[in-house]
């Protein structure tokens, strides 16, 4: 569960039928209604018939609280369909079979999961799984481009990957579930704040090459800048996200712009800040970078006892952003400090151009460098400082997206 902040935006309190089709790839299914369910999300789960022989009714209903909806005859609710469609904040097919994308696409209502999309206007998401073979099929390809058409459906996947058993790999794997959860959240964020804006994130540590064999980096693992690229993608924004080396899986949807040292970074972000109503800082961005990175690896024997490495100053990315972004946009910052953090977080407020800056300390518990969680307190010029519990970064971006969104209304 993530601390501070259940349940979470943009799932909370929205409407989702989750229809689940007859394939190999429902028993993930199961995971997607739960984690929906946990973020606050109200799930109505639609199986076909041939869903039911892969996955048992019981275990939505162990997931969600209720139990999934089958049949389009049931006794005691004749316009079941039209109310579910009508009350959808969103429809998500997974796993989308051939089956079911040839019968959507030709606008059938032959079970309860079909007249729902005919009986809703809300966005669909659609996540295909099958064999690579019935993927490639020109009636299964033509039936998608169908699909993709209307506007309302959006497609997740399928990916490449191992496929049933005995079956090899190739394209017609479902994604994973967070990955259909978050197609989820953007097709219920699409509407919000920040629906149509473009946002920059810088994210992770850079690295500054000493020689070819060694750097000087810092322990940013990127955590924090990835997850307000996320929340800012299911928020509805176009996100690029700008990053150093980091291990953390890259979030869906997001353009990414991978890149090592702080003059790369530099580049990167002044390219496109000019274009974009929010840029968010949060990179650990190497001060100094060895003047002449040495060619051949320095060795110990020649070096001696001790090593003197030249540095020189990498420019202030944010500070030389701050000139370049348009009228009416959103600088945010970070800070990170050992001591004196609010006094120091606002004179870097001021000096960098930011419009709010969110400060944090290295070394303290649960907040910081390399963990999950984070605790920080976001400065706006000119009001309180908003000092937040020990989060999970994910909702510390939230947080911070709330007050972006303020700024930008
Ligand atoms: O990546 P994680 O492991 O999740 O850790 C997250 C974090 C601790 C790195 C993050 O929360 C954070 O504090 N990021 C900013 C770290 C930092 O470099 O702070 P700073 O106080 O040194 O820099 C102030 C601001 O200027 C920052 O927005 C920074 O991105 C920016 N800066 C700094 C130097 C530079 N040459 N150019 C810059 O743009």
């Amino acid at each position: 569960m993530t601390p501070g902040r259940e349940p979470l935006p943009p799932w909370a309190g929205r409407r989702v039928v989750l229809g689940v089709c007859g394939g190999i790839a429902a028993y993930k299914s199961v995971q997607v209604a739960r984690d929906l369910t946990l973020r606050g999300a109200t799930v109505d789960v639609v199986l076909t018939d041939a869903a039911r022989r892969f996955v048992a009714p019981m275990s939505f209903e162990g997931v969600t609280g209720h139990g999934p909806l089958i049949d389009i005859f049931a006794v005691g609710d004749a316009a079941l369909h039209v109310s579910l469609g009508r009350e959808a904040d969103c429809v998500c097919v997974a796993p989308a079979t051939a089956d079911f994308i040839a019968r959507a696409a030709s606008g059938r209502a032959s079970d309860l999961l079909t007249t729902v999309l005919v009986a809703t206007d809300a966005p669909v998401v659609i996540a295909p799984a099958m064999n690579d073979r019935m993927f490639a099929h020109p009636r299964t390809r033509a039936s998608l481009a169908v699909l993709e058409e209307d506007l309302r459906y959006r497609r997740v996947g399928p990916a490449e990957g191992r496929l049933a058993a005995g079956e090899g790999s190739g394209p017609g794997r479902m994604v994973e579930p967070a990955t259909i959860v978050d197609a989820v959240g953007r097709a219920l964020g699409d509407g919000g704040p920040l629906a149509g804006s473009r946002v920059l994130v810088t994210a992770a540590g850079t690295r500054e090459p000493v020689d070819p064999v060694r750097y000087l980096g810092n322990r940013s693992s990127g955590k924090m800048g990835y997850a307000l690229a996320r929340a800012a993608w299911l928020r509805g924004a176009e996100v690029t996200l700008v990053s150093g080396p980091s291990t953390v899986p890259v979030p869906y949807g997001v353009e990414m712009v991978r890149v090592e040292t702080a003059l790369e970074m530099c580049d990167a972000v002044l390219e496109r800040v000019g274009g974009v109503d929010v840029a968010v800082h949060a990179a650990a961005v190497a001060d100094y970078r060895p003047r002449v990175p040495r060619t051949e690896k320095v060795k110990r024997g020649v070096a001696g006892d001790a090593l003197t490495v030249d540095l020189v100053a990498n420019p202030d990315i944010a500070a030389a952003s701050a000139a370049r972004m348009k009228a009416g946009s959103v600088a945010v910052g970070f800070a990170l400090e050992t001591s004196e953090l609010l006094t120091r977080a606002r004179r870097k407020l001021d000096a960098k151009g930011f419009d709010l800056i969110v400060a944090n300390r290295a070394g303290e518990k649960g907040a910081g460098f390399e963990i999950d969680t984070n605790r920080v307190t976001i400065i706006v010029r000119g009001e309180q400082p908003r000092e937040l519990p020990v989060m999970d970064k994910f909702a510390v971006a939230c947080e911070i997206l709330d007050v972006v969104e303020e700024r930008l209304a």
